[in-house]
């Protein structure tokens, strides 16, 4: 059966059963490899893409419940590597084998956006269900406080660029 997705701001169609989960669709037909598989059960957080902005797991999402709202992968959280996670992520030096990465970036990205200055507590609970074998968790927590940083920072760049240029 015909799928029309948005992914990462292209809409494609797929060819695919219903009831395919999308984190195959993301990987094998539409070759977006960033995205990962751990444990298929929806237990591990690998699989983390956002559907409409909020952060789903890919491993439990049939593609017929992923058509009415864009879908972001880890390739499409910014055109340059930019985002303020991805910035911060490095800045931290966040990965160990990097696996289950993109999938807490995409967690941590998803938290920023409804909550941009999450404090610890909201931190361990928003990324709860996102599991590394590594446990870099106290680098995560890092990262995600220092993007917040950045995020602020960036908003009130705009905001002082605006002003300077006489946008309201
Ligand atoms: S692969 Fe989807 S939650 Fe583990
Ligand atoms: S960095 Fe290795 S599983 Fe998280």
């Amino acid at each position: 059966m015909a799928y029309k997705l948005n992914v990462n701001g292209r809409v494609t169609t797929v060819d695919v059963s219903p009831d395919t989960p999308l984190l195959w669709v993301i990987r094998d037909v539409l070759n977006l490899h960033g995205t990962k598989y751990g444990c298929g059960i929806g237990q591990c957080g690998a699989c983390t893409v956002h559907l409409g902005g909020r952060a789903v797991r890919s491993c439990q999402t049939p593609v017929s419940a992923a058509t009415s709202a864009p879908i972001t992968t880890i390739e499409g959280l910014s055109a340059d590597g930019t985002h303020p996670v991805q910035v911060a992520w490095q800045e931290i030096d966040v990965p160990q084998c990097g696996y289950c990465q993109a999938g807490q970036m995409m967690s941590a990205a998803a938290l920023l956006a409804r909550n941009p200055k999450p404090s610890d507590k909201e931190i361990d609970s928003a990324m709860n269900g996102n599991l590394c074998r590594c446990g870099t968790y106290l680098r995560i927590r890092q990262a995600i406080h220092k993007a917040a940083e950045h995020g602020n920072t960036a908003s009130a760049r705009t905001v002082q660029t605006a002003e300077a240029s006489g946008i309201k």
